[in-house]
């Protein structure tokens, strides 16, 4: 992807969906989240940059109460078109996330994330955790699936390199690992790339 994309302008985000560019793209519920939804209790979950929403759908049909947001129209548009031929109630969210407006503090047990950290702008990382931060109950998780790993900032983005370390300096203070694993079943182009860390806001 060319330096000069612009992270934070949701018509560049637009046009790669049109252009069906989205290489990020599973096409299907992430399997390390399928696992998750089996095991945890249904309860408020909260997709930021949720993209087509392939797990938007399995953790709602699994009983949990969803809130995906996504500032570009086209995965919003397909996530409702979904949720209405399956009836399912999905609360969608056209916006972009630093703009979430008070009202959604608190109100969340669970935030996932997958492939969004690395979306936004770098100097934006301490912004998304205040975001989550806010957004979360006391005692609700983030689980992360946190990527690329075997990037690095300098080498440019999106997808903008993470790094273990700066994930858990960012979440320090008030946040305990409740869990930590490279997952067995990453898909494939991501195997050893992504870690599942799972923080718990205490
Ligand atoms: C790399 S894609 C990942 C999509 C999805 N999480 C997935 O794994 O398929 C990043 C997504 O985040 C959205 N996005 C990026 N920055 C955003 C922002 N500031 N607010 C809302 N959505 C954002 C983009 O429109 C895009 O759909």
């Amino acid at each position: 992807m060319a330096t000069e994309f612009d992270t934070n302008n949701s018509q560049e985000w637009e046009y790669i969906y049109i252009e069906g560019d989205t290489s990020w793209d599973l096409g299907r519920p992430t399997p390390v989240f399928v696992d998750i939804a089996k095991n945890y209790k249904p309860a408020n979950i909260c997709i930021l940059g949720c993209g087509h929403g392939y797990d938007a759908i399995m953790f709602s049909e699994r009983g949990f109460n969803v809130t995906a947001v996504d500032f570009a129209p086209s995965p919003i548009n397909f996530i409702n078109k979904k949720a209405l031929d399956l009836s399912l109630s999905i609360n969608t969210i056209q916006e972009n996330i630093f703009s979430l407006t008070p009202e959604y503090n608190n109100q969340f047990d669970y935030i996932l994330e997958q492939t969004c950290f690395c979306a936004i702008n770098p100097d934006n990382r301490k912004k998304y955790h205040n975001l989550v931060s806010n957004l979360l109950k006391p005692g609700g998780l983030i689980i992360g699936l946190w990527y690329p790993l075997d990037k690095k900032l300098s080498d440019g983005g999106p997808a903008f390199g993470v790094s273990e370390n700066e994930i858990k300096m960012l979440f320090n203070h008030g946040w305990e690992i409740l869990e930590e694993r490279f997952p067995e079943n990453s898909v494939e182009a991501r195997a050893g790339r992504e870690k599942l860390i799972i923080f718990k806001r205490v």
